[in-house]
């Protein structure tokens, strides 16, 4: 691939902008020297003004997703992508997020440009934990980890029973669940079915990759070791 397509994929703007970019010189390599827009592709020795590309196609991002936002496109308000620089959205193959969390939903939000890596980490087969602090506007009754564990709970439209899920209580009014499937507001449609009413939500976990103490709207891309834990289920 041309270099000009390589960096215009990566949404540093249309590929006529990029070829202003070179003909400015601001396109170099790590030694300074100006490069030209069909020279051939080393992705990690050029610099625009002076700074490394963003990584490559095959991105995994991992981000704090704060309340208020949510992980749609389109939607008019505050949405994830507001919290990466602008040329993300643009990138070519797209990032899109794995999955959703509500608006009201904080915590470990992944995106990827790569779409089998997405699909495997929603894929049924790969099992990969989801775990969620849910704080409640009641106190628990009791006989919700066992409610969430049974295998047998049918929620509202539904026609196939949940699998079964952990419960482990914090406080009267706190618990942490771990899910092993994904459906629409699942937690606070549990929670409804128990009778509660989810106050707010925070996903701290997908698999072995913990959201650890990055600060809310902070995020990171995530290396081969962090994909690793990723996948690692049985990490601590
Ligand atoms: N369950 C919910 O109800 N909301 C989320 O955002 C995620 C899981």
């Amino acid at each position: 691939m041309k270099l000009v397509k390589h960096i215009a994929n990566l949404g540093y703007g249309s590929r006529r902008e990029v070829q202003w970019l070179f003909r400015e010189g601001r396109i170099t390599n790590a030694a300074g020297e100006v490069l030209y827009a069909d020279d051939p592709l080393d992705h990690d020795d050029v610099r625009i003004d002076g700074e490394p590309l963003d990584p490559p196609p095959g991105l995994l991002l991992v981000l704090h997703k704060p309340t208020g936002y949510t992980c749609s496109t389109k939607d008019p308000g505050r949405v994830v992508f507001d919290l990466l620089p602008p040329r993300y959205r643009l990138r070519s193959p797209a990032l899109s997020t794995v999955g959703r969390l509500d608006r009201d939903t904080s915590g470990l939000l992944l995106l990827t440009d790569d779409g089998q890596l997405l699909h495997r980490i929603i894929a049924p087969r790969s099992n990969l934990p989801k775990v969620y602090v849910a704080t409640l506007a009641d106190d628990l009754r009791g006989d919700e980890a066992a409610l969430f564990a049974s295998g047998t709970l049918l929620l509202d439209g539904e026609k196939t029973p949940l699998l079964p899920a952990q419960l482990d209580v914090l406080s009267p009014r706190s618990a942490r669940l771990t899910l092993h499937e994904g459906r629409y507001h699942q937690v606070r449609r549990m929670f409804a079915a128990a009778g509660n009413h989810v106050a707010a939500l925070h996903r701290e976990r997908i698999g072995g990759l913990a959201l650890g103490d990055l600060p809310a709207g902070h995020w990171h891309a995530l290396d081969e070791s962090a994909r690793a834990l990723l996948f690692a289920t049985n990490a601590a």
